[in-house]
Order: C-alpha cells, then structure tokens, then sequence
C-alpha cells in the first residue's frame, strides 16, 4: 500500500503563523504536524509516500527531506493551487498507479496513530474505507451516515442539516476504483474537486464503502485554539528525560523534558513541559502544558499552556498564557510609564495589560 499525503492549502485560519510557515510544520510537543503524520504511515508499514505539496513546498521539503528520516521515500507532487481533495488524487495518479493506498491530510492529528484503521481496510477491503469521529458540529466536516454493519449509506460535504454526527476526519483508505469516481466528478460550489463527492458517487453505486471508527484524540489543526488544546494532549503523555543541565536551585515538577544542550537555571519548570535543544531558560516559571523550541532565551519569563517556537526571547515578562510565539519573535518588559515600541506582523494578536 501506498501513502499520499496532502500538504497543500493556504492556513487562513492559522495566520499570522501560516504567514510564515506552511501549516503542515507548525510544532505540536516540538515536532511538526507532517512529522507526526509522516510517523504514523510508517508505523503501518507503508515505505513509499507522495506528498502534494503547494507554494510552500520548499519548506515543507526542507524539513520532510527525501522521508529517509522517518524510514519512508517521499515523493513530491506539486498542485498549482488548491483545487480540492480529489484533485489531489487526479495528480498523483501516475505515482499511485494501481495500488491501494492511504490519503492522509497534512493538518489532521490522529493521537495514537492509524493501525486499527489499516488492520480493518486490509481486513474487508472494501473499496474505499472513510474515516469517521463523533463531533458536536458536523456541518464543517464531511458527514458520514452509518449502518448497523459499519457501512456508509450517505456521504455529505458540510450539510447544512446533517444528518448523523459522524464527521469524516483526515485518513482515507482507497483502492484504485477511486480513480474513476474522481474523473466523474465536477466541482463543487466552493470551485473544488471534492473527495467526499467522489466517496459518495462509489456509495450511490452500491460499491462497499465502511467507516472506520477513531475513538482515540483527534485533531484539524485548523485554528490556534486547536494547535494549542492538541499540544496539550501530546504533552499530557509524556515522561521525564533531562539531559540538558539543571542546576541546585532551579525545582522541576512532573513530566519535564530538557534536551541535551539546554540549560535551566533559577527557574521552577511545572510539567508537562518541554525544552528543546539550545534553549536557555532562566529566573523563569515555565508550565504547565508548555513546549519551547529550540535556541531560545527566556530570562524573567513566565509561560503556561503556551507553545514558543526556536529562536524565541522572552525577558521579563511574566503571566504569558494560552500563546503562541513564532520563531525570533522577541518579548520585553518595558518600566510602565514608557513607550512601548510594537513590531507586529500581519494579522497578530497582543493583548497587554492597561
Ligand atoms: C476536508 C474534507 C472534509 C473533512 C475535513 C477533515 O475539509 O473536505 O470532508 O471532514 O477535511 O478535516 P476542508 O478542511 O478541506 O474544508
């Protein structure tokens, strides 16, 4: 079995992040979204992956490489523009060939991986095997009706009125009879190729199309509220590894991480926490549920529930909650009667004290 993997897509809802890194590399517990997902394909075996990539493909073939790190070979196929899912599929036809494959969106976090999911299309083969998750609003998502037997009778894309509360996440298993469902579709009235209407065309033809339950912690990493609440989960299963250098005065609680090569002084860490490679931490209070990249400097910081990219400086600023910091960005305090100089990028956030 094959892996295509979508990497594509713009990140409206992520910005500013997204201004500056494709969504797929955002960090999630210090490592990108695509990581995760590139692990996962290869915990059930696949070996050769395409990855639809988009304008930002360079970065996301900088950090994915050519996949040796993860045991997998990677393939880049570029889209022009976002022309939906099953458009994705129509590219990559040529590296899929006639293989039974896994489509896995870049931006999706299935927590524990998609072993059973595999085991049960392997398992039934039917010709295509969604997805699918309990959520409170299914009218953003793709919506799956269900039978008693796990096969689906009825696929929508975002029905106003749903009719089951079953939404079809980001991992599909296909064999090649998607193929020809996809050359019959035509786009919808978002102007994309939809694979929900490729899915449900196979449904309508009495192809045997089967849910597959995720039970586990699932995730669209859609919007910073979903990137923050999905690292606090990854943190929440961590366990303690310090090989970076703590010294007599600083108290670490619970699950910390510190990478070798970085340094804590002075500083109370309340777990889970993690602390990258480089990153100098001092006079600080960091946690819970905290990540901090690589090669930072935080002095007379205080940071919770929050994820720090590389390169972040944060001095003398405390009380930093539910925030993300992109990389070099730069915190100072300032005394309360002075200026504040503010260099924002595009479409930040700020909130500071009155
Ligand atoms: C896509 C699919 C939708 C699915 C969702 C899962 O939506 O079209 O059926 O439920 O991914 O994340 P999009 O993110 O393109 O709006």
């Amino acid at each position: 079995m094959k892996a295509l993997v979508l990497a594509g897509g713009t990140g409206s809802r992520l910005r500013p992040l997204s201004h500056s890194m494709p969504k797929q590399l955002i960090p999630i517990a210090n490592k990108p979204v695509l990581a995760h997902c590139l692990e996962s394909l290869a915990a059930i075996g696949v070996r050769d992956v395409g990855v639809i990539v988009g304008d930002r493909g360079d970065e996301i073939r900088a950090s994915a490489g050519d996949g040796s790190a993860f045991g997998l070979r990677l393939t880049y196929l570029q889209q022009d523009r976002p022309r939906g899912l099953a458009h994705c599929v129509q590219i990559a036809r040529p590296f899929l060939g006639d293989d039974d494959f896994v489509m896995y969106l870049g931006d999706n976090m299935l927590v524990g991986g998609i072993a059973s999911l595999a085991e049960e299309f392997h398992r039934t083969r039917a010709a295509a095997q969604v997805t699918v998750t309990k959520v409170t609003d299914p009218r953003e998502y793709g919506v799956a009706e269900v039978d008693a037997d796990g096969r689906v009778t009825a696929l929508v894309e975002k029905p106003l009125h749903p009719r089951s509360d079953l939404a079809v996440i980001g991992v599909y298993f296909f064999t090649p009879e998607i193929h020809s469902a996809v050359r019959r579709i035509e786009p919808s009235a978002r102007g994309e190729l939809e694979i929900t209407d490729a899915i449900a065309l196979l449904v309508d033809e009495g192809r045997q199309v089967n849910a597959g339950r995720f039970e586990g912690y699932w995730k669209d990493t859609g919007r910073i509220e979903d990137v923050l609440d999905c690292n606090r989960e990854l943190l929440s299963t961590i366990t303690t590894g310090i090989e970076g250098s703590v010294d007599a005065a600083s108290e670490l609680i619970g699950e910390v991480i510190i990478e070798r090569g970085a340094r804590v002084t002075r500083s109370r860490i309340v777990g889970p926490v993690m602390i990258a490679a480089g990153s100098v931490v001092t006079d600080s209070r960091l946690g819970p549920y905290t990540t901090v990249g690589r090669d930072c400097r935080l002095r007379g910081a205080g940071v919770e529930q929050s994820i720090v990219l590389d390169s972040v400086a944060v001095t003398q600023v405390r009380g930093i909650h539910g925030s993300v910091l992109g990389r070099g960005a730069r915190v100072r305090s300032v005394p309360a009667d002075a200026h504040r100089r503010l260099v924002l990028g595009d479409d930040t956030e700020v909130e500071i004290a009155a």
